[in-house]
């Protein structure tokens, strides 16, 4: 597993000074300091400026422009604007003024936390995406989005794993659209979330013949209600570590748990139909979002289930209504999906030429890269 560490470089002749900063980074999960005689690239120095102004800015540009240093914060006693006006031409993020404010300090390396994560989350080949699936309603189709669009992706070439996270609490039907009969659930983990570590996790998730991992929900209350927004949170980071992709069945409940799940996720497919209550449930969960402001309303893409080309509302309409535009449609094919759901079967396998399986694939393609081929789905079509 790679280090994640943020390490930070300080840079002053006072000790004190060091000491406060020493003790407001370590206060920091995830963040420390680098020693002095430490050769390793730091992602952020924080430099205290002295008398030599000139020499001291020409330093810095030289740290920023060579990539020694992701970021520069700034600490002077000189509250000259002309100085400031410098700090900003070269680059240096913060400018702090002595004596330091603690609070701001912290603000500010929280702050920088938050965006370094956010990079290396994209960069980083350790971390999988985190994709939910949120039925605006009950029976929408959040289980059949979730179940095909993660055995499909692990259908692609690109694609080394993926796991299946049911949270529908004591309804989670994951097991039986893929014919599964898993010992474990995600409750067990929970109470014992203290010994989560990757032997324990691969033990309990079971495997789907198109090479997913099932991770399902509790069958019983007292289970469901071991879980907590927080130990969720670990687990799933954890299951990103381990995973290409975490697919996430949702269901349709908002709750603090769900909320977190979002919170933590690239991508949030809202499943809805073009019906005047899923449109007006779907307008009320996006509103919340913007409102509770945790995570970019962004994320959340709209996929229209069961999508006729002649509906009463028409996608237009519902667009509007939403203020954002459909991401998806997935055709209507009532037969073929409760056929493959009562077969315990994926639609790639139960029907690999219906036009809602295309759509499910070309779904799971919008998640991969572009030069993803499609050798392997050939493969599909042509073996069932
Ligand atoms: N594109 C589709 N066309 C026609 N029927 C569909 C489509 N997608 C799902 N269905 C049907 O809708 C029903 C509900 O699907 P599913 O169980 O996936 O929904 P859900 O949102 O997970 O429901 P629940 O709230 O019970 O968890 C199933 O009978 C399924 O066959
Ligand atoms: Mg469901």
């Amino acid at each position: 597993m790679a280090d994640t560490t943020i390490w930070i470089k300080i840079e002053t002749k006072k000790a004190d000074l060091r000491k406060k900063l020493d003790e407001i980074i370590h206060s920091i999960e995830g963040m420390k300091v680098q020693m002095p005689q430490d050769t390793r690239q730091d992602t952020l120095l924080i430099f205290e400026m002295g008398d030599d102004i000139d020499n001291e800015f020409q330093h810095i540009r030289s740290l920023l422009n060579s990539d020694e240093v992701a970021e520069v914060f700034l600490i002077s006693k000189n509250s000259d604007p002309a100085v400031l006006m410098q700090a900003i031409k070269i680059g240096a993020k913060e400018f702090f003024l002595l004596p330091l404010k603690e609070e701001e300090v912290q603000q500010a390396l929280e702050k920088f936390k938050e965006k370094w994560e956010k990079i290396n989350r994209k960069k980083s080949p350790q971390l999988g995406k985190i994709i939910t699936i949120f039925g605006c309603k009950g029976g929408v189709g959040a289980t059949t989005v979730a179940v095909n669009l993660g055995v499909n992706l692990a259908q692609k070439e690109s694609v080394k794993s993926v796991a299946l996270i049911d949270m529908n609490m004591m309804f989670g039907e994951i097991p039986l659209f893929l014919e599964l009969d898993p010992g474990y659930h995600w409750g067990e983990i929970v109470k014992n979330i203290s010994r989560l570590d990757s032997t324990f996790l691969m033990n309990i998730l079971a495997k789907h013949s198109s090479g997913v991992h099932v991770l399902p929900s509790p069958a019983t209350l007292s289970d469901s209600r071991s879980a907590i927004p927080d130990m969720m949170s670990h687990l799933i980071g954890f299951m990103q570590k381990l995973f290409d992709f975490v697919i996430i069945d949702a269901g349709q409940f908002v709750d603090e748990i769900s909320l977190k799940i979002m919170e933590l996720s690239d991508n949030i497919l809202l499943i809805s139909l073009l019906s005047l209550p899923c449109i007006s449930n779907a307008n009320k969960i996006l509103q919340s979002i913007s409102e509770l402001k945790t995570f970019p309303e962004e994320r959340v893409k709209i996929v229209i289930n069961r999508y006729l080309s002649k509906s009463d509302i028409p996608l237009d309409d519902a667009e509007e209504s939403l203020h954002k535009k459909t991401f998806w449609t997935i055709p209507n094919d009532y037969s073929t999906t409760v056929s493959a759901i009562n077969n315990g079967t994926p639609l790639y396998m139960a029907a690999p030429r219906a036009q809602i399986t295309r759509s499910l694939n070309d779904l799971a393609d919008t998640f991969v890269e572009k030069e993803e081929n499609q050798k392997k789905w050939w493969q599909i079509l042509t073996k069932h």
